[in-house]
């Protein structure tokens, strides 16, 4: 039951990546990828994930159901645990990694999560030396970055962050599920960006 909830979100995984002309381009697919049992760590979004209907308007892509079944059983992330974020944060937002070095499919070439924010949650600016790629896959977001006007994405889009380019995330009336990837220094983890460097 478990392996094969994670079997499904690796096969979407592959569908998007073998279907989506930007992901593609961001970075290879890796056949190799290997299931490694990790121990599932809770967090809200573990519950919260699959019951939100705010995620189903139609407009989801094929992955979406995918994406959300291992949500009981993930390796949910505490990226933000420590830092001056709000308790709010951490009660409304989720991320698992799905294949890399730490995700449920081990690979070392390919790094790639699943990002979960329920609507109203305003995620700050932050900024990391990878490069990153998000794929909307259920819902919308508002996403700015430096240098760029803010944007509201829906399903199939995509934002692309270049290293150290200050970003933020917001969600309004609706929440948003995406898929991100990340390529270049994987070791470095995101840190808020602070006020003097701020768009
Ligand atoms: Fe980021």
């Amino acid at each position: 039951m478990t392996r094969s909830s994670f079997d499904d979100a690796l096969a979407a995984a592959e569908c998007l990546h073998k279907s989506h002309p930007e992901v593609a381009q961001f970075t290879v697919w890796d056949d190799a990828a290997q299931f490694q049992s990790l121990e599932p760590h809770w967090i809200p979004s573990a519950k919260a994930l699959p019951l939100d209907v705010g995620l189903r308007d139609g407009r989801e892509l094929v992955g979406y159901s995918a994406f959300c079944a291992p949500a009981a059983n993930a390796r949910w992330r505490s990226t933000y645990k420590d830092a001056d974020i709000g308790k709010e944060f951490n009660q409304k937002f989720g991320c698992y990694q799905l294949i890399g070095a730490q995700g449920h499919f081990f690979s070392e070439i390919l790094n790639t999560y699943l990002v979960y924010a329920e609507k109203g949650l305003f995620y700050p600016w932050h900024h990391h030396p990878a490069e990153e790629l998000y794929v909307i896959i259920a819902g919308e977001a508002v996403f700015e970055a430096a240098g760029r006007p803010a944007r509201r994405l829906g399903p199939g889009d995509t934002a692309f962050h270049a290293s150290n380019q200050p970003h933020a995330m917001t969600t309004k009336d609706k929440p948003v599920l995406a898929y991100v990837l990340w390529r270049g220094d994987l070791k470095t983890p995101p840190v808020l960006t602070p006020a003097e460097q701020k768009p």
